[in-house]
């Protein structure tokens, strides 16, 4: 048996408020501890979108009653919620900032430069901003971060020019940070692993790229190039997240299918694969699911927690045995080495082979209390 600290999720969509029968605090959290993570912070684009007091009250009252592992919920830059210094102390009640600078699902998004100056103005520069941005609104964000001289984290990086530009800025002290997903990692546009085509009849072959609802994903899936950049240039890379974005099977195959895959009960598994293929080292994965993830977004000790995992185990990925509501995953069939068989969450078994032993509510909110 492997034992891993409490790993955390810096970006997860929970779907709470307003589209529960995707996911919620409850199914979500579950998913959660079943892929090892035992801290989620959530992100802001729900129905409404969670952007001020009201909302942000909305989403962490749903939280507390349904969580089973500990959160924070992030909030959303809008066109008219930049002010911070009018709303004193509610920064702090949030994991951060999110700020949408490129179009993805959900109302908020900031398309003018000017909309994005009085966050970096006014947002606590102890609290973490976190970037959807892509190829050259990325450099743009970066060019923020050095102006206003505060730390931005970039979200699910895909290109190598992205990888690259960052590690650039890096190198000139300006304050960038980065997560990259698994299905950036693992997946490309090119040419549709066998699994996905056998399993989707969706997965048409357009062009020599994927298609069908259920590829569709932003940042899109990229070349073979890009994905080879980001694992050359791993040492840039400071979390794995998953951006779990679920979205039912049959919103994926309809005819308007919205971007997203599930991910957190398959980041492990597929991480751990590739440390048994020496792709990765396990303390490479533990910094960036762990060590990393806590001290860029501020987070707390989680006292008594821990991850058991098979690390022998062998196993096929099936959307049947998931938490999650959504009913699919892009990896369905993928032969994984690496099982979580129990997660100990503060003192208290909280997963154990296939089964979730904490009831709703367990979770605590790590901005509130203190563990
Ligand atoms: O694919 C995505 N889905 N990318 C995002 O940025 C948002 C997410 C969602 O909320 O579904
Ligand atoms: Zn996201």
């Amino acid at each position: 048996m492997l034992k891993l600290p409490g790993l955390i999720d810096p970006h997860v969509h929970l779907r709470e408020p307003g589209a529960t029968h995707k996911e919620d605090y409850d199914s979500g959290t579950s998913a959660a501890l079943a892929g090892g993570i035992t801290m989620v912070l959530a992100m802001p684009n729900t129905r409404p979108p969670i952007f001020d007091a009201e909302t942000l009250d909305l989403a962490l009252t749903a939280a507390k009653g349904k969580a089973r592992c500990d959160y924070a919920q992030f909030l959303g830059a809008g066109p008219n919620n930049g002010d911070w210094d009018k709303n004193k102390g509610l920064p702090q009640r949030a994991a951060g900032l999110k700020m949408y600078l490129d179009s993805t699902f959900g109302e908020l998004r900031l398309d003018d430069m000017t909309l994005w100056m009085p966050h970096f103005e006014t947002f606590p520069k102890e609290l973490p901003i976190v970037a959807h941005s892509e190829s050259r609104s990325m450099a743009s964000a970066i060019l923020f971060a050095a102006i206003y001289d505060r730390p931005v984290h970039i979200a699910h990086i895909s290109l190598k020019e992205e990888v690259l530009l960052i590690k650039a800025a890096r190198e000139r002290g300006i304050q960038v940070t980065c997560e990259v997903c698994p299905h950036h990692l693992f997946l490309t546009k090119e040419v549709p692993p066998p699994t996905l085509r056998a399993t989707s009849p969706n997965f048409a072959e357009i062009g020599g790229g994927l298609g069908g609802g259920r590829a569709e994903v932003r940042p899109r899936l990229a070349t073979q190039e890009d994905v080879d950049s980001l694992w050359a240039n791993l040492d840039v890379i400071d979390c794995f997240a998953t951006d779990h974005a679920p979205h039912t099977v049959e919103e994926k195959d309809s005819d308007n299918p919205p971007p997203g895959f599930p991910g957190l009960e398959t980041i492990l598994p597929l991480l751990l694969t590739a440390v048994s293929e020496k792709r990765l080292s396990l303390d490479a994965l533990i910094e960036k699911m762990h060590t990393n993830p806590k001290r860029i977004f501020n987070l707390p000790d989680q006292p008594e927690t821990w991850v058991e995992v098979d690390e022998k185990a062998i196993y096929e990925i099936k959307a049947a045995d998931q938490f999650t509501r959504c009913g699919w995953t892009p990896f369905e069939g993928w032969k994984v080495k690496g099982k979580v068989r129990k997660v100990v969450l503060r003192g208290q078994t909280a997963f154990e082979d296939g089964r979730i032993l904490v009831p709703a509510g367990y979770g605590i909110d790590i901005r509130q209390e203190i563990s």
